[in-house]
């Protein structure tokens, strides 16, 4: 493994750690600015294991690492992570605050054992003591320890409203910059918590000598409980993650299969990225447990069957059997609980108009049937409030009504889980069941080399954002101002008007939307066919979207015929053969095409 200096250790190999490149810049840039008191205190938001700890991780090492300590611009990062259990309100006082002054002592001597030896307590009072006289605020260090001492000796009257207030406090009267990344935040809203935090953090979090970021597992709660209302509501910038893109979730794949060692084919990668949602947890494991099993990825068969077995017993099922498991056991009314999840995974309303939606009352009747109770619909309505809060489903608070959540393995395996542990089936009878469906499960992918070149073009549109284009890449006379921001970028999309037909990738900013079509055919030029087909597209895109401005783009691996080439001269087509393709992508810095 290779070694990266660190003061907060990451999970994620570099070896395999894979883009989220926007994320690591924008935290570590707002934290240098708020040398200049320009960052304000924000959140990252985002669905589980997206990444969001990783992310904080590298970004307060490279803090610690990067930057020259005796710089009057220099920031001191300190990473916390709340923890779920608690013992009182004193403890929590002096963790927080041993964690902070382990940060600034380490940070301002070029000492990072003094984090990663997590020296606690008297010694930690001890060493400040022994190194006051090389440090640069020797009145704020003093300050700190005899704020330690009042907490230490219960003079402090609210321990932990004082520690909250250290960081800011210090950044304040040394005119430094102090910024707090705090992670696990949710945890502050847990009934073991009988203190308030959120309460006392409003001064803390609004100093623009220290501002706080923060991030969490439950990002409802974080959302809507801590950030989106009382006492904190207004006072962070919010800032979202999403999954990986098609292109970023196929390199993580290739990355997890050279480092597990198992065979990932070029034309697979993809299509087990799109399967895992582009969740870098469940992408990894995946590919982990393929290792296990000494099974190549090598066509869709063999990858549902992994994806079977990794649901139904390997690390998907751990990871989520441990977040539901957690989730449920706090909640009264245990035994009702876990069939109103089991039975909201199961809901599928086809609806028309209610698409999506759970139905209550279809719940009732399924519990009443099944369990013989007969729970009132409010009893429901309560628990799926509070189900919602560890996002197993989301709660539309204004229209008051609940969806199942947008993660397709986490609902895939809430209906083993219901068998297994609900209903009580045995657990081999449901993964076999599970493998034998998914063995037989159709193809979802028609074209593997089209879907990887779709891919691919997808992320030039993602990585070509307010830049300008030589013409050249595409075919046209003019160089192309690409727009400032797509708002999404999609493969496979269907729209209303299409009768169930997908467009490759659409992308599409305020004005301006981009559909194209991705034709990986060797051999042979494309002819007039594929792009009346693509001009068809567009205009259902007209009739759905109605933008201002429609951009066509087709991927043709061999280049168009030449009648297909005034063809697309005459409506506006833009094209790429293979050579001009791969030239875009290393002018993006991209991977060029694999030679398939
Ligand atoms: N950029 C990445 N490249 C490769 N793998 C990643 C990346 N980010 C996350 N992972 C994988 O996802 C896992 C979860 O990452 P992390 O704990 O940072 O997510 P999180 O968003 O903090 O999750 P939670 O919501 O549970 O707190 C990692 O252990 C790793 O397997
Ligand atoms: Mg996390």
């Amino acid at each position: 493994m290779k070694n990266i200096p660190w003061v907060v250790k990451p999970i994620v190999p570099e070896e395999v750690y894979t883009d989220r490149e926007e994320f690591l810049e924008y935290f570590y840039k707002a934290a240098l600015e708020a040398a200049h008191r320009r960052t304000m205190s924000t959140v990252l938001l985002g669905q589980r294991r997206m990444g969001k700890t990783e992310i904080f991780k590298r970004v307060v090492n490279r803090l610690f690492f990067e930057q020259d300590p005796k710089s009057p611009d220099s920031v001191v990062p300190v990473y916390f992570s709340f923890p779920d259990t608690i013992e009182n309100k004193k403890d929590f006082a002096l963790k927080y605050l041993e964690n902070f002054m382990r940060y600034y002592l380490a940070f301002y001597t070029n000492q990072p054992d003094i984090i990663t030896g997590n020296t606690k307590g008297e010694k930690l009072i001890n060493l400040a003591k022994e190194i006051r006289p090389f440090f640069p605020f020797k009145k704020t260090l003093d300050l700190a320890i005899e704020w330690h001492d009042d907490i230490v000796k219960d003079y402090s009257v609210i321990p932990h409203q004082d520690a909250l207030e250290v960081p800011r406090r210090i950044s304040d009267l040394n005119d430094s910059t102090i910024v707090m990344f705090l992670d696990e935040f949710q945890n502050t809203r847990l009934p073991q918590y009988n203190f308030d935090i959120v309460g006392f953090m409003q001064e803390a979090v609004e100093s623009p000598t220290c501002p706080h970021f923060v991030t969490g597992s439950a990002m409802s709660i974080l959302a809507r409980e801590i950030i989106g209302r009382g006492s904190l509501f207004g006072r962070f910038h919010g800032h979202d993650i999403k999954s990986l893109s098609g292109y970023w979730g196929t390199e993580l794949a290739h990355k997890s299969a050279c480092y597990y060692k198992i065979e990932v084919p070029e034309t697979m990668a993809p299509v087990l990225s799109e399967k895992c949602g582009g969740n870098p947890f469940y992408i990894n494991a995946v590919v982990h447990q393929a290792a296990e099993l000494g099974q190549p990825v090598s066509n869709e068969k063999a990858l549902n069957k992994i994806l079977a077995v990794d649901i139904t017993s390997g690390f998907i099922w751990g990871e989520l059997n441990d977040q539901v498991t957690k989730w449920i056991s706090r909640i009264n009314e245990y035994n009702i609980t876990k069939w109103i999840l089991y039975l909201s995974a199961l809901d599928e309303n086809t609806e028309e108009e209610n698409r999506g939606r759970l139905n209550i009352e279809r719940i009732q009747q399924e519990l009443l049937k099944r369990e013989g109770k007969n729970v009132p619909l409010d009893t429901i309505r309560d628990v799926l409030i509070k189900l919602s809060r560890g996002d197993l489903l989301e709660y539309l608070e204004l229209g008051g009504w609940f969806r199942r959540v947008k993660d397709p393995i986490l609902l895939e395996f809430l209906k083993v889980w219901g068998r297994i542990e609900v209903e009580g089936h045995n657990h081999n009878l449901v993964q076999y069941d599970l493998e034998s469906r998914y063995g037989k499960a159709l193809k979802r992918f028609h074209e593997y080399k089209g879907y990887l070149a779709e891919v691919h073009m997808s992320q030039i549109l993602i990585s070509a954002q307010k830049k300008t284009l030589s013409g050249h890449y595409f075919n046209s006379e003019k160089d192309i101002e690409m727009p400032w921001r797509f708002i999404f970028v999609k493969n496979r999309m269907r729209l209303e008007s299409g009768k169930g037909r997908e467009i490759d990738v659409i992308a599409a900013s305020g004005s301006e939307i981009w559909v194209c079509q991705s034709k990986w055919v060797t051999g042979k030029k494309i002819g007039i066919a594929p792009l009346k087909d693509l001009i068809s597209q567009a205009e259902i895109v007209k009739k759905d979207l109605d933008p201002e401005k429609i951009q066509m783009w087709i991927f043709a691996h061999d280049g168009l015929t030449k009648q297909a080439q005034a063809f697309a001269e005459k409506h506006g087509i833009f094209w790429s053969k293979r050579q001009e393709f791969d030239e875009l992508l290393e002018h993006l810095g991209l991977r060029k095409l694999p030679d398939l």
